[in-house]
């Protein structure tokens, strides 16, 4: 059974570069479409207005003007990448993280997604600066060490699982309150999130169990216009790596060495592509890697 929803009043829907027909009439660029409330899509509603007459659309896009946004983990790599071309669509961004001065958004606020109270904070404070949220990117992450599982420690699975799996959950459930109708969580999962490598079973477990929240929540979630995606990211040059291997700056070096790496932009690039698709697509799964991996523990290197 199909679920009908409708768009918080007023969304703006931005067309493709080409012209575009909604029931029938050529509209201009630029405009505002509202759905009627038993209609998923425009299709829908020209489907049932002109019975019998079939049309082809091309549909509008979400326009991010006026939009709120909330980007954890804004302070390096992806997040701040993708804060900046939020900004630069013209949403409004709330970034948090621990290096509160390193993040460049609109409003820039402490977080530590470990931290309960640091948490509850950094949400209150957003929302109040915002008014609601329509955007909410979960990124804040990291991993620690590239060792055999036999060499673990309680102190590192307990950083690596709190950070990436209870952080992400938390702020989702202290934001979902404040999501208005036609809201986006997004969530930077990984290929180890999908696919086992060597030497970081506590970092493929916390990515494999982000996923899984995220299965979990499109579940509780449905029937609600609320979208969900996850952009499973390969490999990215960030500081990822420098703080993988604490502040080893060869080590760190060596993970991009001989091959062309994704860039923090690529990865914000996809969270933009999931947020823009016409509100009635939900793009579930990004996944996206460097041309020259299979997965995070095969990579084809050039000769030095
Ligand atoms: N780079 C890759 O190859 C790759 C591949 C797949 C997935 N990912 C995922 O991409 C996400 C972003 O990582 P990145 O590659 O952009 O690395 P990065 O440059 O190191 O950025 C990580 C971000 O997470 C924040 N963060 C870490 N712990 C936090 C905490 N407890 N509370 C709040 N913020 C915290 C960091 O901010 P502070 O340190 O200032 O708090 C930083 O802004 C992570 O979830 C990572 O697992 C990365």
């Amino acid at each position: 059974m199909a679920v009908a929803w409708r768009p918080h009043a007023g969304i703006r829907l931005k067309p493709d570069p080409q012209p575009w027909a909604f029931a029938g009439v050529w509209l201009q660029p630029d405009p505002v479409v509202r759905f009627a409330p038993c209609h998923t899509s425009p299709q829908a509603a020209h489907r049932d207005s002109n019975p019998g007459h079939s049309v082809s659309f091309t549909l509008p896009r979400v326009d991010l003007a006026g939009r709120t946004a909330i980007v954890t983990g804004a302070s390096s790599g992806i997040g701040a990448a993708t804060a900046r071309k939020l900004r630069e669509a013209g949403a409004r961004v709330v970034g948090g993280a621990r290096r509160v001065e390193r993040i460049e958004a609109d409003v820039a606020l402490p977080l530590d997604v470990t931290d309960e109270e640091s948490s509850a904070a950094f949400v209150g404070r957003a929302v109040a600066e915002l008014g609601g949220i329509d955007i909410l990117y979960n990124n804040a992450g990291l991993a620690l060490g590239r060792y055999p599982f036999t060499e673990s420690t309680e102190e590192d699975e307990a950083t690596v699982l709190h950070t990436n799996v209870d952080g992400a959950l938390r702020v989702t459930r202290l934001c979902l309150p404040h999501i208005r109708d036609g809201g986006h969580i997004l969530f930077t999962g990984s290929v180890a999130g999908r696919q086992a490598y060597p030497n970081a079973a506590s970092y493929v477990a916390a990515k494999f169990g982000l996923r899984g929240f995220v299965y979990g929540l499109r579940e509780d979630l449905l029937g609600r216009p609320i979208r969900i995606t996850t952009v499973d990211a390969g490999l990215t040059q960030t500081e990822f790596s420098l703080v993988r291997f604490r502040g080893d700056e060869e080590a760190a070096n060596a993970v991009y060495a001989g091959v062309d790496p994704l860039t923090p932009e690529d990865i914000a690039d996809c969270v933009l592509f999931a947020i823009t698709r016409p509100p009635h697509v939900n793009v579930d799964e990004i996944v996206v890697k460097a041309l020259a991996q299979s997965s995070g523990g095969r990579i084809v290197r050039r000769e030095a």
